[in-house]
């Protein structure tokens, strides 16, 4: 039975979207519920400026409740900049997603920075930090709200200078949600034929609803790591149009009726999305889940 192993990463990308500040036991809850359905993989922060994402602000307080009490966990944060990382470090963590975006103009509305900024920032935390587990996130992978959509053409050259620098964890971004199948097999095709071992997520968007038929793709084709968010939560507060991510309840429901193996408990997840969106008072939930049956 082939396993996907899935990326959760609504404690970061679901809760930055939200203007009400959720309280950190809240959060905790919601973390250590994720854990407890089986989840392994969790992006539980993100070690940003409090003035960008003030959702954040409690990022070293929620870290020191939750790493080193899962030892079998990989739990991981979002950072920006070598700040961000050494807070990361300092809280416990040892792994995490270095964002950038393809598109120069979400990169600078989304954290300031030019793209040879961004790569000065990257060497700076490799450097600094040799044994952190670095994943390069790479935003707009498939299309930029400023930009338009983007090709093989666009991301595989941009990588270089990353996978010579040593990264070796991908993460495909769909910010926005405008990607398609056709698109990211093109993308996904081109990027293992350039660099045949490096490590390929995705993180889809499901702005159109495509973003289960987007994760398939990229599955069927070998990506055995994908990322999804609890109900469904997220976006970028600095994309316009971002909406909300791909439910993980959703994508382990449809995986796991494929014969995936996953590890995860739906029906405590689904217990936990229904909790979730009474918890946090714009949170969504799509609904589809009530048509789990009990036995499953
Ligand atoms: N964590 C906490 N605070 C940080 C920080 C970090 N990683 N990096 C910078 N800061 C603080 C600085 O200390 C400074 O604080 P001060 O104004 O009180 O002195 C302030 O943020 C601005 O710092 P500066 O280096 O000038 O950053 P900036 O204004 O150019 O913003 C980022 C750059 C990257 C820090 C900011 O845009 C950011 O955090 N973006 C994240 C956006 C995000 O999370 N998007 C969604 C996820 S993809
Ligand atoms: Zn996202």
């Amino acid at each position: 039975m082939k396993k996907i192993e899935l990326y959760e990463v609504g404690p970061r990308d679901g809760f930055q979207m939200v203007d009400d500040y959720i309280p950190l036991e809240t959060k905790v809850r919601i973390v250590e519920g994720l854990l407890d359905a089986g989840l392994r993989h969790l992006q539980i922060t993100s070690f940003v400026s409090p003035k960008a994402i003030p959702q954040m602000k409690d990022a070293g307080e929620l870290a020191s409740r939750v790493v080193g009490k899962y030892p079998d966990a990989d739990l991981f944060a979002l950072v920006p900049n070598l700040r961000g990382a050494e807070a990361a470090w300092e809280s416990g963590l040892r792994s995490v997603s270095y964002v950038v975006s393809l598109s120069e103009s979400h990169n600078r509305a989304n954290i300031r920075r030019t793209h040879e900024d961004s790569f000065a920032g990257l060497q700076a935390i490799l450097e600094a930090y040799p044994d952190m587990d670095v994943c390069l996130d790479l935003s707009t992978t498939f299309g930029c709200p400023f930009e338009g959509m983007k090709t093989e053409d666009d991301v595989v050259p941009f990588l270089k200078p990353y996978v010579d620098s040593g990264i070796g964890t991908v993460n495909l971004c769909d910010t926005i949600g405008i990607a398609n199948p056709a698109q990211v097999r093109c993308i996904i095709d081109a990027v293992w034929a350039e660099y045949p071992s490096l490590d390929l997520q995705v993180h889809i968007h499901d702005t159109r609803n495509m973003g289960m038929v987007n994760t398939l793709a990229a599955i069927e084709l070998g990506v055995d790591k994908v990322q999804s968010t609890l109900g469904g939560l997220g976006g970028c507060p600095f994309a316009p149009g971002a909406s909300g991510n791909l439910a993980t309840e959703d994508l382990a429901f449809m995986l796991s009726e494929m014969g995936y193996e996953l590890g995860v408990d739906i029906p405590k997840m689904v217990e936990l999305a229904k909790w979730q969106a009474t918890a946090i008072p714009t949170g969504q939930f799509s609904g589809h889940q009530f048509r789990i049956p009990d036995t499953n």
